[in-house]
């Protein structure tokens, strides 16, 4: 048996709580942010926090990094308490926070990182150097002296993925580091996240989900302060009921008759209309994921007289796991 690695991250029943805005609520009245939070992330892995809006994944992060004390709880990040030894942990996490800002606008790229080396306490000697490297690594060496506040959203955010990486710390958190990013700035992003392990361990917030899904080992999924689930990304799919998808495309406009009777077959969960033209109709049919529901589907459209075109069966995705499983279904 292997030997079990001391976690990079370990939260223990992280829980914290706001006081409210008494213009809205009630004196006193507090509001629960994360409920009751547990995780174990190994070193040298991508983990990703996943959840809708208002779940708890910034609070989480930000118990994590020191920046919030937790109501309760307890959490280790490179083996150090975030309550009782924030600097330990501090040295030894770089951290990306969504809409941040904190980077001089009439500073040069180099510049500012320049000014976060000496922040974080590096050796003078090793800066240059160093700042250099990250601004290379992150595809803006040739923009290296140039005003950040003449970058686009895009390249703000590879300077602060370059400062959360300047002190080479082996705990890294993105809070949604693509988020608002054109396709292009996404990919530079990611690629240079999927980079960064083993040496480093990421925790890791996105709203994109086949993001999630591409990049990261294992995946918790929260909603409301709690995690529902966390497994791989292929097992928390598997989850999902075990459900089967095909999608039939069949010549001719839409017959309800036909998608009525599908609907009939036991094992079939729904039918749901994609696109109906004059000439082609397209479903989806979600199934049991058992029995010999294609033979009997096939029968039915032969009945009706309708002409497949084709029958394509479809793996569920991480999307299609996060909605049955979170209160965004709705
Ligand atoms: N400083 C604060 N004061 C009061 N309530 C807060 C504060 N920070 C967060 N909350 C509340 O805590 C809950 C969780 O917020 P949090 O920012 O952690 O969610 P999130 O999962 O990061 O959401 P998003 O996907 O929108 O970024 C929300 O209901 C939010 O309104
Ligand atoms: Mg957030």
């Amino acid at each position: 048996m292997s030997e079990r690695q001391t976690p990079a991250i370990e939260a223990r029943n992280l829980h914290r709580t706001f006081e409210a805005n008494r213009k809205l609520f009630r004196k006193g009245e507090t509001i629960t942010a994360v409920e009751d939070v547990s995780l174990s992330v190994e070193p040298g892995v991508i983990y990703g926090l996943l959840g809708p809006n208002g779940a708890g994944k910034t609070t989480t992060i930000k118990m994590l990094s020191t920046l919030l004390i937790p109501s309760a709880g307890q959490a280790l990040v490179a083996g150090y308490d975030v309550a009782t030894q924030e600097r330990e942990v501090r040295k030894r996490l770089g951290v990306v926070l969504g809409g941040d800002r904190g980077l001089y606008g009439k500073l040069t790229a180099r510049d500012n990182l320049t000014y976060f080396g000496h922040l974080y306490g590096m050796p003078r000697d090793t800066i240059a150097k160093r700042v250099d490297e990250m601004l290379e690594m992150v595809d803006l060496g040739h923009r290296a002296g140039h005003r950040v506040e003449g970058f686009s959203r895009g390249m703000k955010q590879r300077v602060h993925l370059a400062k959360a990486l300047l002190h080479n710390p082996p705990v890294i958190f993105l809070d949604e580091p693509t988020i608002g990013l054109d396709p292009a700035a996404a990919v530079t992003i990611r690629k240079v996240i999927s980079q960064l392990v083993p040496a480093h361990t990421v925790l890791l917030t996105t709203h994109y989900l086949h993001e999630a899904d591409e990049l990261c080992a294992r995946i918790a999924i929260i909603d409301k302060g709690l995690i529902l689930v966390e497994d791989t990304p292929a097992g928390i799919k598997r989850r999902v009921g075990g459900e089967q998808r095909y999608v039939v495309r069949v010549r001719g406009s839409h017959n309800g008759v036909v998608t009525d009777e599908l609907r009939r077959l036991p094992s079939v969960r729904a039918v749901e209309l994609q696109e109906s033209g004059i000439n082609e109709t397209t479903f989806t049919m979600r199934c049991d994921q058992n029995g010999s529901i294609l033979d009997e589907a096939v029968r039915v459209l032969q009945r009706q007289g309708s002409r497949i075109e084709s029958i394509q069966a479809v793996d569920p995705t991480l999307e299609d796991a996060f909605l049955a499983l979170t209160s965004g279904a709705e």
